[in-house]
């Protein structure tokens, strides 16, 4: 069976990377969140007192920044590691929240994110989500879902997910944040979030988990007998 690429993009807290996290559970593939890689490059600005808007700074910060996704055995999860610190959770916070769509905006950021994932799915075989994978670092993949919700049930969904957390925060606060980053995310000059041409609308507004999941993959398991079909055909004229 071949192995391909699904590209999960979308805006922020529609469930794209509970959804995507599962979907690769269940087909045996690798899942990259590439958020997290974002939120981990926001973390070190932050530690290391970067300036957004020096060139050279920004630069040589990048040199000196290694993510990595580790799975841990207790927890079931693939965690990011910075540097070889574990900073899943502290990436998750707000103050990481509030900056990384100004973060992820810098060219010089994508650039090297970009090429790392491109690295990492290279084999294929991975659920990657984020917002320009199925436009900017695999425009080839095989399967492109866009995925969206409206603004009131995606604050509430990072409210619970905040909450789980033991942070709570206001719902009007995570909604100016989330329509920030909308906005950010959709009018950057580089790789600004939109919905391939070729890829498959998800409003998730009314799902429930279970049904994004199977929804993606009924669009995979399509994919791959199509797949499927148009190599048995070649050996067939062959
Ligand atoms: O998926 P998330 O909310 O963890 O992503 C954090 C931010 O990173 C989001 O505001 C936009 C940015 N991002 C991006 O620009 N490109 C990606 N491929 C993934 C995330």
């Amino acid at each position: 069976m071949p192995k391909i690429v699904i590209a999960i993009d979308g805006y922020s807290s529609c469930g794209k990377s509970t959804t995507a996290k599962a979907v690769a559970a269940r087909m045996g593939y690798g899942y990259i969140d590439t958020g997290a890689m974002y939120r981990a490059v926001s973390l070190y600005f932050i530690q290391e007192k970067v300036s957004l808007s020096s060139h050279r700074d920004i630069l040589m910060a990048l040199e000196n920044i290694h993510i990595a996704f580790k799975f841990n055995s207790r927890t079931g999860k693939n965690e990011t590691c910075l540097n070889g610190l574990n900073v899943e959770d502290e990436i998750r916070k707000m103050y990481i929240s509030n900056i990384v769509s100004e973060v992820s905006a810098i060219p010089e950021v994508r650039w090297a994110m970009v090429a790392q994932q491109q690295q990492m799915g290279r084999r294929r075989g991975v659920v990657m989500d984020g917002r320009d994978i199925g436009t900017k670092v695999f425009p080839d993949a095989e399967v492109k879902v866009f995925m969206t919700a409206d603004t009131y049930t995606r604050a509430r969904r990072r409210q619970q997910e905040l909450l789980a957390k033991g942070e709570l925060v206001n719902l009007d606060d995570i909604i100016s944040n989330l329509e920030k980053r909308d906005h950010i995310d959709t009018t950057r000059a580089e790789s600004p979030l939109v919905q391939a041409p070729d890829a498959m609308l998800l409003d998730t507004s009314y799902m429930t988990i279970e049904e994004q999941v199977d929804w993606v993959i009924e669009l995979a398991d399509r994919r791959l007998a199509e797949l499927h079909r148009k190599r048995a055909n070649k050996v067939l004229v062959k």
